[in-house]
């Protein structure tokens, strides 16, 4: 069943999180962003287009009001719900003379909420219900990314995570990211997307599992990727097995353009099976000697297995020459030529995962950003190993 997207719009996170917990019980429902002012509720709606906004008035930097009428030009297929508190009237005509289509009076209940969703969705879906064209069944072509590394640390939540979100914006097509870190997956910290289900809830029904359950346990972020987290306690992990990943996968396979999976840093059978199912493997390094010394041996693994050379592409992350290892003398060390350079930029890249925003969204000035996104670039056009100019991507990034 399609769930009602809904985006939260409240300047504060005490009132946001009640209403999300409020819409948790009801499973015609998904909250797939909040925003804490009007700006950052244009961006979210602009990307994610949702079904809803729920929308408070009176908030720093930007008002629901500007917000409203933003909206309702700008992404006219979202409806603002207005929440306001009883006796705000003439805030309450500006909003729905900004385009509103409904309002709530705060405090409200749980019932109450509900059924002012349902029915202003329905009055839409009514109003739009000529327009919606059925699409045709298409047979997709999918292609499966795992981002790996023999070491912790060295950045494959953030490349995973930020590159699915890069491919969707790109592609404009269905992008799941998958979370196979089971014992400290962090995926759903790193997007700020609220977990109802886990990996761990699925695999009880994996005999039944087919694509239209599998949409009942992914979790939509705003940037349209839909996420498969992570166990919520490390003990979960044991109990899924390589068959589950596998059937897990195959069933992505059949409805998601691109499946990327991040994973733990090691060779659990989870992960090889996972790694043996890629069309590409990311193998993200950073230039340190243990670091490099475990790559080494995870790439001499790889071979062991047979994995063709161009399957693997070495991802440097925190890329400098400064700390005195080469690139060309990494390179020698590896026998692998490094596929793409990540710069380091602390700032960019703990700010954005600690707001829940991925940098290649909000900070696409950056050099880390252009980096992912030039990745997510090659991906997109399937350029392998060989086939990369590094010349060109040393003169754009300065590395
Ligand atoms: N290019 C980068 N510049 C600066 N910090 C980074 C960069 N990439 C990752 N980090 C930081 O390094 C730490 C580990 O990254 P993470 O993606 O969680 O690694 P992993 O998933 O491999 O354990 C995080 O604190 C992250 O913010
Ligand atoms: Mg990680």
């Amino acid at each position: 069943m399609e769930k009602i997207r809904i985006v939260v719009v409240d300047d504060t996170e005490e009132t946001r999180n009640n209403i999300k917990t409020l819409l948790t019980f009801d499973k015609r429902m998904e909250v797939i962003g909040e925003a804490e002012n009007g700006e950052e509720a244009i961006f979210i709606t602009k990307e994610a287009r949702p079904d809803i906004v729920l929308m408070d008035i009176n908030m720093p930097v930007m008002d629901g009001i500007k917000a409203t009428e933003e909206i309702s030009v700008s992404v006219p297929e979202t409806t603002v719900i207005i929440m306001s508190v009883q006796g705000e009237h003439e805030y309450l005509r500006k909003a729905m003379s900004a385009g509103a289509r409904e309002f709530l009076n705060k405090p409200f209940s749980g019932e109450d909420l509900v059924r002012t969703i349902i029915k202003t969705y329905e009055m839409e879906f009514k109003r739009r219900e000529h327009s919606i064209l059925a699409r045709p069944a298409e047979e997709i072509k999918s292609k499966v990314i795992t981002v790996f590394s023999t070491k912790g640390g060295v950045g494959k939540t953030t490349l995973s995570s930020n590159l699915a979100v890069s491919i969707a914006r790109m592609t404009k097509k269905k992008v799941a990211l998958v979370d196979l870190d089971l014992q400290f997956g962090d995926i759903a910290i790193m997007l700020n997307v609220s977990v109802k289900n886990t990996i761990s809830d699925l695999i009880k029904e994996i005999n039944q599992l087919d694509q239209e359950l599998m949409e009942d346990y992914l979790v939509t972020h705003f940037s349209g990727v839909r996420v498969l987290p992570a166990p919520i306690k490390p003990e979960y992990a044991e109990y899924i097995a390589s068959a589950h990943v596998e059937r897990i996968i195959k069933t992505l396979k059949g409805c998601y353009h691109y499946v990327i999976i991040d994973t733990s840093a090691s060779f659990h059978e989870t992960v090889l099976t996972s790694l043996d199912m890629s069309d590409r493997i990311m193998f993200v390094s950073t230039l340190d000697l243990p670091t490099i010394k475990n790559v080494k041996s995870g790439l001499d693994v790889m071979e062991s297995l047979r994995y063709p050379k161009e399957k693997i592409s070495v991802v440097l992350n925190k890329a400098s020459e400064q700390f005195g290892i080469k690139y060309k003398d990494f390179e020698n060390t590896l026998k692998h030529n490094i596929w793409a350079y990540i710069p380091e930029d602390s700032q960019t890249v703990i700010t954005s995962a600690n707001k829940g925003f991925p940098f290649v969204m909000t900070r696409t000035e950056t050099k880390v950003a252009k980096a992912v996104i030039g990745i997510a670039q090659d991906i997109v056009e399937e350029k392998a190993a060989a086939g990369k100019d590094k010349g060109a991507l040393k003169k754009i990034f300065g590395i």
